[in-house]
């Protein structure tokens, strides 16, 4: 959640850090703003509610030079959206911009007398006054003082107006990247940011305090001793984080997907087995463990659904899926015995972080799937599988999906087979299947035609169900969490025997139901569920494999899957429900890539 860029070079400041913004307005976009020294060292601050754009309009009529500057794109927290809650916030001779949340902010409020100072609501603004408090020409010693005193999250820029062409950092949770660049120092909360300046970068470390000057970047320890930060490569392009031709960056991630997948599976198959020696990740953790228990927030945890219904009936130990933000303040039931798999794309979700800091402390060994490379949740667990989806951009998650699924069937797969509950023989089949799934996401990405008449109808109504059976079920979660992200309708999700247990009173002439049926076991079970609302009146979506017979009359549209083994069917059909979702917001003429209330990562609780 909010974005943060810093400068500090030889080039026009405004422009890198307005474009850095719009490379990061993703994380945040009620407001957005900038401070920077003007050429005579004087700072100024530009902030406005909205988004980078209209900021963009101000600036660029304002035609400042600077080569020093910060900027911030905010998803607020304490305090509405207004101009006076946005970043910067200016406290005396200190200018800050914050991402994360400052939980001591009340009493830390009264302790400094700051009421009658206080500008915005904000516990930024708070944080920017104690700086100041404890400031006496040494940005380092006042850094170091306010680490001491602040309880939460938080990556903090700071420019001191007696520091000019200087910007200094700290981080706590909060993730922070910088790298020393041709074109300058450049320091912001996440690569997306740096991509266009750099390969090379590296990770803030938490509780250390970086300077940015011109020429340099240099970190000191909180006793001020220079420390040597370990240097990573982006593994990404420029292309990878601009929509190249489509018209938002969720129809260009849908479309990535099956390279995704591909980039995800065969850098880990050895002879047609998995195989994560590369990884670091032995068999060993696979073989030892008497429980899997699943931890993540939203898509993810979908993911971790989808895996459970998979996983279980195969290994015949339990696999539990729990949602992080809860997982976090219970008394789990995870000891030595437990392997904890954490599951996050950007790898730095507050509460999956915690979550999984909780397990650890019980005992358990973590195994985290990450898409963000040198992520705090990375690089917390003993071991983590790197899904190679590349940046995703569009705050509804789509490729993320489908690699953290790819890396679950995987991890199912191997675990299966070191266990003895695969043959090698079947271990390659299923491999095999799980590689014929790509070419079946390229043919629903292909057509995509069902999905825009359905989307059209989807529009005029104000609820949605989707229904499924097994992992039917497991897949429909994240249909109606795709539908509601982005096209605000409101829609559920529901085992489909479970339907006649209340929510069929719900179900009246043409409301829609998105029936998935792809498990043949459940099949006729499914269809007389279908019946069931059918004859309610409602509006039947039908999903199921091609070949399949059903009668007419029984669904309104009927999408049809290539043939895949049951266990595979979720690729396709995700790339169907993420469709839905897409054209439906489309239909609405929504933000479809920032929708309302929303931000990529969630950093905060
Ligand atoms: C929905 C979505 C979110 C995330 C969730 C966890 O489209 O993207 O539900 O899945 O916020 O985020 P990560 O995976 O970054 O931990």
């Amino acid at each position: 959640m909010c974005g943060i860029i810093g400068y500090s070079g030889p080039l026009e400041a405004g422009s890198i850090l307005l474009g850095g913004l719009s490379q990061l307005e993703y994380r945040g976009y009620d407001s957005a703003g900038i401070a920077y020294f003007d050429t005579s060292s004087k700072v100024h601050v530009v902030k406005k509610t909205g988004k980078v754009a209209r900021l963009k309009e101000t600036v660029e009529v304002m035609k400042a030079s600077s080569h020093c500057g910060m900027g911030h794109t905010r998803w607020a927290t304490h305090g509405g959206v207004s101009d006076e809650n946005a970043h910067p916030h200016r406290a005396g001779r200190v200018t800050l911009i914050h991402n994360g949340i400052i939980e001591n902010y009340h009493s830390l409020t009264q302790e400094f007398h700051l009421e009658s100072q206080l500008i915005s609501q904000t516990d930024s603004e708070v944080a920017a006054w104690v700086l100041e408090s404890f400031y006496s020409g040494d940005p380092k010693e006042a850094i170091r003082k306010l680490a001491e005193r602040m309880d939460g999250a938080y990556g903090f820029c700071i420019m001191f107006d007696d520091h000019p062409g200087e910007i200094y950092a700290i981080r706590n949770v909060s993730p922070l990247v910088a790298a020393y660049t041709p074109s300058g120092a450049l320091i912001a909360s996440d690569l997306t940011a740096l991509i266009p300046y750099t390969k090379r970068y590296f990770v803030v470390p938490e509780q250390h305090i970086v300077k940015l000057t011109g020429y340099k970047i240099s970190v000191f320890d909180l006793d001020g001793a220079r420390v040597m930060p370990e240097m990573l490569e982006i593994n990404w392009n420029m292309d990878a984080a601009m929509k190249n031709g489509f018209p938002h960056f969720m129809l260009k991630e849908i479309h990535e997907q099956p390279e995704a997948m591909k980039n995800t599976i065969l850098p880990r198959m050895t002879k047609g087995l998995p195989d994560f020696t590369d990884d670091g990740i032995p068999d060993q953790l696979f073989e030892d463990c008497r429980e899997i228990h699943m931890i993540a927030c939203g898509t993810a945890m979908h993911a971790g659904m989808v895996a459970k219904a998979l996983m279980e009936p195969v290994l015949r130990i339990p696999v539990t899926v729990s949602i992080a933000s809860e997982f976090r303040y219970e008394d789990p039931l995870v000891d030595e015995g437990t392997l904890v798999i954490i599951i996050s794309q950007s790898g730095e979700t507050i509460d999956t972080l915690a979550a999984l800091g909780l397990a650890k402390s019980y005992g358990a060994k973590t195994l985290a799937i990450v898409n963000v490379k040198g992520s705090t949740i990375a690089r917390e667990s003993d071991y983590v599988l790197y899904t190679h989806a590349g940046p995703e951009i569009a705050v509804a998650s789509t490729k993320a999906y489908s690699v953290q699924l790819a890396a679950l069937y995987m991890i199912s797969c191997r675990m299966s087979l070191v266990r003895g509950k695969f043959t090698r023989e079947q271990a390659e089949a299923f491999l095999t299947g799980l590689l014929d799934a790509i070419p079946a996401m390229e043919t629903m990405i292909e057509r995509q035609l069902e999905e825009k008449h359905l989307a059209a109808h989807l529009i005029q109504q104000h609820d949605t169900f989707f229904i499924g059976r097994g992992l039917d079920y497991a897949f429909s979660l994240e249909g109606a969490l795709k539908l509601k992200e982005i096209s605000y309708i409101h829609a559920d999700a529901y085992a489909a025997g479970e339907l006649k247990h209340g929510t069929i009173a719900l179900i009246s002439q043409d409301v829609p139901v998105i029936a998935i049926a792809t498990q043949e076991h459940v099949f006729a079970k499914m269809i007389s569920n279908v019946r069931e609302v059918k004859a309610r009146g409602a509006f039947v979506i039908l999903l199921t494999k091609e070949h399949v017979q059903i009668d007419e009359g029984l669904a309104d549209i009927h999408i049809k899957i290539p043939h895949l083994d049951d266990r595979f069917t979720v690729f396709p059909i995700a790339v169907i429900l993420q469709l839905i979702a897409y054209y439906a917001s489309v239909g609405k003429n929504l933000d479809v890539d920032q929708p309302r209330n929303l931000a990529k990562s969630v950093t905060v609780e």
